[in-house]
């Protein structure tokens, strides 16, 4: 991106137009954003079924901080980059994976050292606007999402910025050095200067503007959306399910005296946020922690339940409930039986058929939405990192042979479709020293004229992009 003029509309009744230049050389070398044509965050389109009572019932957004495009947009590059870990190893995204529903398959994840482990699963992140209670973390810890979005920079295990390390006494002077947020922040809030609350604010507006709207279950709901009926026709079979997944939708929202599991009373349609006052689900006998669910949107793409990830199959969490619900002061009443019989609460025991517990396991995975974990403005937005180039597991499988190169060598990649794809050579400094477009899946690079030493080979095209460290003898 150039210099870029922002024409900025002053005022509607002098309709006089002031020039602003804004430089963001830092930001053009470091990232792929287009400053002037910032993605939609502030104003997501909401189907038809995400009328003003869901906002009223569900919204955490407060009022002094709105999603806006310039804040979620500072809040994607915060989340991507690898530099609010102490070692430059790990973000955000590391353990919250776009193509995942924002969590990571691992139980538990791995931090920045690259052995310990997180006291917790990784919890989804679409949706997390719409937990009306706005506590954050498992245990609900954290009072919102603001103050939550700056805990695993400061976590000793996920990020390793703790007060034995600085904190963020040693993190903001880190940014201030990198060349992209003296300009970001400025682009947002005014002025170049770094806060911790500054962070929070923009990371939060990131993670609100991750709304799910768009599953085959948001598609069959507006299909037969009608606020005149009960539930707003919730209940009505759904066009584009199969009749399988219809009678899960059946099971999901029917409480167990009326011939249902009882899910909707707690994990709330069409958010499937948790509802408020609601308690643990009874997994451990004796329970005292009351634990939250994240929103149940993309539940089926993580492949690892619960606060602790001891599932790894929907089919077992099912089981849990249909069969397995234990009995301590944290468990929900709506999992116990009516009290009053001999011998103190007894868990419900919902005696499905297998067909049923299926039908639940099907409807389950209508709530993934493959718009919100492909959407590009929720995707990496480094196009360089500040400690070498970006390296994308992608498949190109690049091979060099022989690596160390005397007088040529032979690359080959993955190339199926037979795409064209840039190759080049770049010296540690940064200047090409060869390249060629190639649609094969093979190329030869002649070292004649190439000073000895370290240079990298990049494949890249189609959004991808691939290195490999090559030693010229
Ligand atoms: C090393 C892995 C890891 C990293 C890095 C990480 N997280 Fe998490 N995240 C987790 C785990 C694990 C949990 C659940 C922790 C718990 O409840 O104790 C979690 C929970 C959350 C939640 C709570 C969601 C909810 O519904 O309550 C949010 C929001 C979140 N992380 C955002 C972030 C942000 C923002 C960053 C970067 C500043 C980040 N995470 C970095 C692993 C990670
Ligand atoms: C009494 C409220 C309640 C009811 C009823 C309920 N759940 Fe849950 N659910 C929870 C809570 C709380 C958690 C978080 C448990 C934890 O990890 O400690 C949870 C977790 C889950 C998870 C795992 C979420 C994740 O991110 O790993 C799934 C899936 C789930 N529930 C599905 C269901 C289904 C299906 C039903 C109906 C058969 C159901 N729930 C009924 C409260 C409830």
């Amino acid at each position: 991106m150039k210099k870029t003029l922002l024409f900025l509309l002053m005022s509607m009744s002098l309709m006089a137009a002031q020039v602003a230049l804004t430089d963001f050389e830092g930001v053009d070398e470091y990232l792929c954003l287009d400053m002037d044509n910032l993605d939609n965050y502030a104003n997501p389109t909401f189907p038809v079924h995400y009328g003003p009572p869901v906002f009223a019932a569900f919204d955490n957004t407060p009022a002094d901080n709105a999603v806006t495009d310039k804040g979620a947009t500072l809040g994607r590059v915060l989340f991507y980059d690898k530099q609010l870990s102490i070692n430059n190893t790990v973000a955000c995204a590391s353990c919250h994976m776009q193509a995942l529903g924002f969590t990571d398959t691992a139980a538990l994840s791995t931090g920045f050292d690259g052995v310990g482990l997180t006291g917790a699963h990784s919890m989804r992140l679409g949706n997390a606007r719409f937990y009306p209670d706005s506590v954050m973390f498992w245990d609900k810890r954290a009072a919102d999402l603001e103050a939550q979005s700056t805990q695993p920079i400061q976590n000793e295990v996920e990020m390793g910025y703790d007060a034995a390390h600085g904190g963020f006494d040693t993190l903001i002077p880190k940014l201030n050095a990198l060349p992209y947020y003296p300009e970001l922040f400025e682009f947002v809030y005014g002025d170049t200067i770094i806060t911790e609350e500054r962070i929070q604010l923009a990371l939060a507006q990131f993670i609100r503007s991750m709304v799910s709207v768009n599953s085959k279950f948001d598609t069959g709901f507006a299909a037969v959306f009608n606020p005149q009926q009960p539930g707003a026709n919730i209940g009505a079979n759904f066009p584009n399910f199969t009749a399988q997944e219809n009678r899960g939708k059946t099971l999901f929202l029917a409480a167990p005296n009326n011939g249902g599991a009882g899910c909707a009373g707690c994990h709330a349609p069409p958010t499937f946020g948790l509802n408020t006052n609601v308690n643990s689900n009874g997994l451990d006998a004796g329970e005292t922690i009351i634990f939250k669910s994240p929103s149940l949107k993309n539940i089926a793409l993580g492949g690892t339940f619960m606060h602790d990830g001891r599932f790894t199959t929907l089919a077992e969490v099912v089981e849990h409930y249909n069969s397995g619900v234990q009995v301590g002061p944290a468990t929900d009443a709506r999992l116990l039986l009516p009290p009053g019989g001999p011998g103190g609460p007894q868990p419900i025991r919902l005696n499905l058929v297998a067909a049923d517990k299926a039908a639940l396991v099907a409807f389950l995975q209508t709530l993934t939405d493959n718009v919100l974990i492909a959407d590009a403005k929720f995707s990496d937005p480094f196009c360089k990192t500040a400690t070498g180039i970006k390296e994308v597991a992608n498949g190109f499988d690049l091979q060099v042979y022989p690596n160390p190169v005397q007088n040529a060598a032979t690359i080959r990649f993955a190339n199926p479709n037979a795409s064209t794809y840039r190759l080049s050579l770049t010296d540690l400094s940064g200047r090409t020293v060869w390249q060629q477009a190639n649609n094969t899946s093979e190329a030869q690079l002649h070292t004649d004229g190439l000073a000895t030493g370290l240079y990298i080979l990049v494949i890249e095209g189609n959004g991808n992009k691939e290195t490999r460290k090559l030693i010229v003898e």
